[in-house]
């Protein structure tokens, strides 16, 4: 019988330092045609422990999947003293992710809140090279600060397409752009001077960005049932086993990470 939980060995191709607690790892993956936008993989590090780990880009064609990781504690810690050509044990993908079939002909509104980017930058990247699936993508990301900033190369490539809002929440920002918390600056998008028909709008972030953001375009006037969240929600098993992510009756793992805001506003804790 197949071990479902069992992770297989993959080949880390690459490791750049993207800040100084984040390294963005690619992973040679010869499955990612299995992959959607926004899903998650669990990996691990054998007698150290597992983490899921969002998958933020992947190259169908390449065979490789990319993972933006912040050190945070035992697992993450670990990862962090790979290298290129070492061993990745991973397993995935897991969980609902981003529907690409619900946003295309739609005006998208992507909002993030730091390494909330991650998730969302694979359909970010889908779009930038397609952007004929949407009527249009605005975009509004918000760092702690400028040193915080993520995938800085790809955040200048997409603003030459697309209309886009970059906040720092102190200091200055990249070529002294916006300070402020990203709901400050959601009156002033240009989608909250057009009319809300055919719009889409989702916000990835901590909990409290992710709760406060909703609620802003709320305000505006956009129906919850156009609004989608991603949850980081503590994980173990991945698969619906252990009840880890359980919140009520919902296990994120299986029906998430990515909720419309209809259901997610009862999942923030
Ligand atoms: C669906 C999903 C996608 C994720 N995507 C990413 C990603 O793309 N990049 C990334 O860096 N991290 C991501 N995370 C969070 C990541 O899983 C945790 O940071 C990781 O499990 C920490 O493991 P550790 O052993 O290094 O830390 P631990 O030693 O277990 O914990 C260190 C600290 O982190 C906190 N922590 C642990 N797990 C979580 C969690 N799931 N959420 C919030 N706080 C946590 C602990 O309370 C503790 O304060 C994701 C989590 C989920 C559920
Ligand atoms: S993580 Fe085990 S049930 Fe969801």
């Amino acid at each position: 019988m197949q071990n479902i939980i069992m992770p297989k060995p993959y080949k880390v191709l690459s490791v750049i330092k993207m800040t100084e607690i984040e390294y963005l790892f690619r992973v040679e993956y010869p499955e990612a045609k299995n992959i959607q936008f926004g899903q998650f993989m669990q990996l691990s590090l054998p007698k150290v422990g597992e983490c899921p780990i969002s998958v933020t880009d992947f190259s169908k064609e390449e065979g490789w999947a990319e993972f933006l990781i912040r050190k945070v504690g035992i697992v993450t810690d670990e990862i962090f003293k790979l290298e290129a050509g070492d061993i990745m044990p991973m397993r995935g993908p897991y969980g609902k992710g981003f529907d690409l079939e619900k946003y295309k002909d739609k005006k998208l509104v992507i909002a993030t809140g730091g390494s909330g980017l991650a998730p969302i930058r694979s359909l970010i990247n889908h779009i930038y090279n397609n952007p004929k699936e949407v009527k249009s993508m605005e975009l509004l990301f918000g760092f702690k600060d400028a040193t915080s900033v993520l995938f800085k190369d790809e955040v200048q490539k997409w603003r030459e397409k697309f209309q886009m809002t970059l906040t720092v929440d102190k200091g200055c920002g990249l070529d002294g752009e916006c300070v402020g918390l990203v709901t400050e600056h959601i009156p002033g998008l240009k989608m909250a001077k057009e009319k809300f028909e055919d719009l889409e709008v989702i916000i990835v972030g901590p909990p409290m960005m992710m709760k406060f953001t909703a609620l802003e375009f709320v305000k505006l006037g956009v129906p919850e049932k156009a609004i989608w969240l991603s949850f980081e929600r503590k994980m173990s098993c991945a698969v619906g086993k252990c009840g880890h992510c359980r919140i009520d009756e919902t296990y994120v793992c299986l029906e998430g990470p990515v909720f419309s805001y209809v259901e997610g506003k009862y999942l923030v804790d």
